[in-house]
C-alpha cells in the first residue's frame, strides 16, 4: 500500500498531493487516493525532512540523559529525519569502532537518519588525530568530525585535522572557544550581566580569535571548516569576511542564541547555562541578520540533554547545554517572522544535508527524492510543556514559552514516524 498526503501547500506555496511508495516520493500533483493510506493535509505546510548537524544523544554512557533512541523520537516530533551525533560520549566517538556502533544504534531506533560525528582528537585531548581516515571509510561513513564541548584549541593540530579530512571531502565542525580566554571557571558571557551577578564570565572574543584562526587555516589547507553554535556578532563580521574572499567556511546557529539573552540569567537559574553562552541583545540582532542574509547557513540546535542531578545546582556548577530538538522549527519561526518556508527549509534541511554530505536528506520534494519529509501546522501556537517531551532530560528553556507553529506529521523513508503529533 502506497501512502498518500492529501492537499499539503508546499514550502508555503503551491498546494499539492504526494504519492509516496517504496520509500520515495513517486508523484507530485493530483493524485488518486482510492487504496492508499492518507494524510490529509490541508492548511498544513509540507517541508523536506530536517536535518540536525548538531545533536547530543548520550549513547553510550549516559543513558541516564539521553539514549539514540529517546533522541531520535524526540528528534521526529521535531520533524527531523536525520540527526548528526555528536562525539563526546563515554566512550567517545574516536575509533571506526565506535562510530558504526552509533550508527547501527540509529538503525536499530529507525527514526531518523543517525549519523555519528567523529572526534577529532583522540578521547577529545586535543593532542593526537583520532582516527579519521579510518572512521571515514567505515559503514558510518563519518565525514563531520568534531571535538564539540571542547575547542581543537592547538592550531598545528587544527591544521593537520583540516589536510587529513581533504582527501575524502571531510569538514571539521569546530567548537570555537580560546581555552585560555574562557578559564575553566567561567560560566556565563562576560558583560555587564556577569559583573552585576558575581559570575564568572567569558568574552565574546575567545569565540572570534578562533573563528578568524580557522578560516584562515581553511584557506591555507585548501580545506572545509565548520564553525559551529556561532553566537557573537564578531564573529558573524569574521565570516562575513572569509566568505567574500571565497574561503570555505559555513556556520550554523543554535535556536536559542537567536532568541535567548544574558539578561535571563538574573534568576541564576542553570537551565540557561549553556555553551556557547546566552549573549546581548546585539549579538542576537547580528546573529538574526546573518541567518537572513546566508552568511550563516544553518540552524542546529545543540540538543545538549543533562540528568537532573547534573543540571539542578548553583548555577556555576550546574552543566551546560540544553534541549531543543523539538522545538526547534517553532522557535526559529517565531523568531524569524520574515523567513519563508522556502528559507527555513534551506537553513533546516537542504544546506545542513550538503554540510555533512547526507546525499539522500535535505532534497526537494519532487518525484524520485527520498520520501523524507515534514508537515507544519503554520498558524498553531503552541505552550511548550517540558514534560510532554520524548526526551529522557527536562533542561528546556522553553517551558512555558508559546511559540508559532506545529509539526503535525513527519514522514522518514516513507514510513510515518509522526501522526497528529504523536509518534507513530
Ligand atoms: O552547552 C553545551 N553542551 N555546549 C557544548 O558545547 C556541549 C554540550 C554538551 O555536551 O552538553
Amino acid at each position: 500500500m502506497a501512502l498518500v498526503i492529501k492537499g499539503a501547500s508546499l514550502l508555503g506555496e503551491t498546494s499539492a498531493d504526494l504519492l509516496i511508495r517504496d520509500h520515495v516520493i513517486a508523484e507530485v500533483g493530483s493524485v488518486d487516493a482510492a487504496g492508499h493510506e492518507v494524510i490529509e493535509a490541508d492548511g498544513l505546510v509540507a517541508l523536506p525532512g530536517l536535518v540536525d548537524l548538531h545533536t547530543h544523544l548520550r549513547e553510550p554512557g549516559r543513558e541516564d540523559a539521553e539514549t539514540v533512541l529517546t533522541g531520535s523520537q524526540a528528534a521526529a516530533l521535531g520533524g527531523y529525519t536525520a540527526v548528526l551525533a555528536m562525539a563526546n560520549t563515554t566512550p567517545v566517538t574516536d575509533t571506526a569502532e565506535a562510530a558504526v556502533r552509533v550508527w547501527e544504534l540509529g538503525r536499530e531506533a529507525g527514526l531518523v537518519q543517525v549519523q555519528p560525528v567523529g572526534a577529532v582528537t583522540r578521547g577529545l585531548g586535543g593532542e593526537e588525530l583520532a582516527e579519521l581516515g579510518l572512521m571515514a571509510r567505515s559503514r558510518a561513513g563519518v565525514r563531520v568530525f568534531s571535538d564539540d564541548g571542547r575547542c581543537v584549541h592547538d592550531a598545528r593540530v587544527m591544521r593537520r585535522a583540516l589536510e587529513y579530512v581533504k582527501a575524502f571531502g571531510g569538514v571539521i565542525s569546530q567548537h570555537s572557544q580560546d581555552p585560555t580566554l574562557a578559564g575553566s571557571s567561567a560560566c556565563c558571557h562576560e558583560g555587564e550581566i556577569s559583573g552585576r551577578l558575581g559570575l564568572p564570565g567569558w568574552p565574546g572574543v575567545a569565540e572570534e580569535v578562533v573563528v578568524a584562526r580557522d578560516v584562515m587555516l581553511a584557506r591555507h589547507t585548501g580545506s572545509r571548516v565548520h564553525v559551529a553554535h556561532v553566537s557573537t556578532a564578531g564573529s558573524v563580521e569574521v565570516i562575513r569576511w572569509a566568505k567574500a574572499q571565497g574561503m570555505a567556511v559555513t556556520a550554523e546557529v543554535t535556536p536559542h542564541h537567536l532568541m535567548l539573552t544574558t539578561d535571563l540569567l538574573t534568576g541564576y537559574d542553570p537551565t540557561y547555562k549553556v555553551n556557547p553562552p546566552l549573549r546581548p541583545d546585539e549579538d542576537v540582532a547580528a546573529l538574526r541578520a546573518a541567518l537572513a542574509d546566508g552568511t550563516i547557513d544553518a540552524v542546529a540546535t545543540d540538543h545538549a540533554p543533562h540528568a537532573r542531578h547534573d543540571k539542578e545546582h548553583a548555577f556555576t556548577d550546574a552543566a551546560f547545554g540544553m534541549v531543543g530538538l523539538e522545538t526547534a522549527l517553532p522557535v526559529v519561526r517565531t523568531a524569524m517572522e520574515a523567513m519563508s518556508w522556502a528559507d527555513i527549509a534551506r537553513v533546516m534541511s537542504h544546506t545542513p544535508a550538503r554540510i555533512a554530505g547526507l546525499d539522500g536528506q535535505g532534497q526537494a520534494l519532487v518525484p524520485g527524492a527520498p520520501a523524507h519529509l515534514v508537515l507544519v501546522d503554520p498558524s498553531a501556537v503552541v505552550r511548550v510543556d517540558r514534560d510532554a517531551s520524548a526526551s529522557l532530560s527536562r533542561n528546556n528553556p522553553w517551558h512555558g514559552r508559546e511559540l508559532t507553529s506545529r509539526v503535525v506529521h513527519t514522514v522518514y523513508g516513507g514510513r510515518v514516524t509522526v501522526r497528529d503529533g504523536v509518534l507513530a
